[in-house]
């Protein structure tokens, strides 16, 4: 059985977590495909090409996730994800996901756009800059990171820009979307509202 649900959304608004839930409760496999674009920024930070990196992608570059989830790389990411061979060669991979059979849910920003146009379910997670910069200090804190909030408000403030303004694959939503917007939202409420979302389509 092939199930495709796509969630979208800017950084930090809940789609990792919603996401996870969904799969665990679905029993689907999860891509956080904002991981792909992290590995190859991280590469370019290590003095690669971007397209080489993007090219040259494989799994050991996704083995440590905690490494890719930090301010300079994320960045990092936004800035590669503007370059549109970047984005051709990390298409399969994500497509073949996509299409693997028992379900699967990926997460990132063009996911209900451009990799899976035709996805059974749609979501677009979305907050307010504030709550969400104050989410991502919460969540460095608990890796034991330091932060200040308006430095992290900025970044996410400047990627949001960067990723709603690119010409290739920009952040939007999708027409056919469910807008989900998380700012008054506890998390179990959001994915109460996804699974019920991917339960209304299943039973369709
Ligand atoms: O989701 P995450 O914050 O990890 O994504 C890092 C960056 O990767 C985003 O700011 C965005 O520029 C890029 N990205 C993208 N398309 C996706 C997923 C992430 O352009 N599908």
């Amino acid at each position: 059985m092939r199930f495709t649900v796509a969630i979208d959304g800017p950084a930090a608004a809940g789609k990792g977590t919603i996401g996870r839930a969904v799969a665990a409760k679905f029993g689907f496999g999860h891509l956080d495909t904002g991981l792909l674009y992290r590995a190859v920024g991280a590469r370019m930070l290590a003095g690669e090409k971007a397209e080489d990196a993007a090219r040259g992608l494989t799994p050991e570059d996704l083995g440590d996730p905690d490494a890719l989830r930090t301010p300079d790389v994320a960045q990092a990411a936004s800035k590669v994800a503007v370059i549109p061979q970047v984005r051709s060669h990390l298409l399969d991979f994500q497509r073949a996901f996509a299409n693997r059979s028992g379900g699967a849910v990926l997460d990132g920003r063009d996911i209900g756009t451009v990799i899976c146009p035709r996805a059974e379910v749609k979501l677009f997670v979305t907050a307010s800059a504030e709550v969400r910069a104050q989410r991502r200090m919460d969540e460095l804190a608990g890796r034991g990171l330091a932060a200040n909030f308006a430095e992290v408000l900025a970044d996410v403030k400047a990627r949001d820009a960067r990723d709603a303004d690119r010409a290739t694959a920009p952040m939007v939503a999708a027409d056919d979307a469910l807008v989900l917007d998380t700012s008054d939202m506890s998390i179990d409420e959001a994915v109460a509202a996804a699974v019920a979302a991917v339960e209304a389509r299943k039973g369709a």
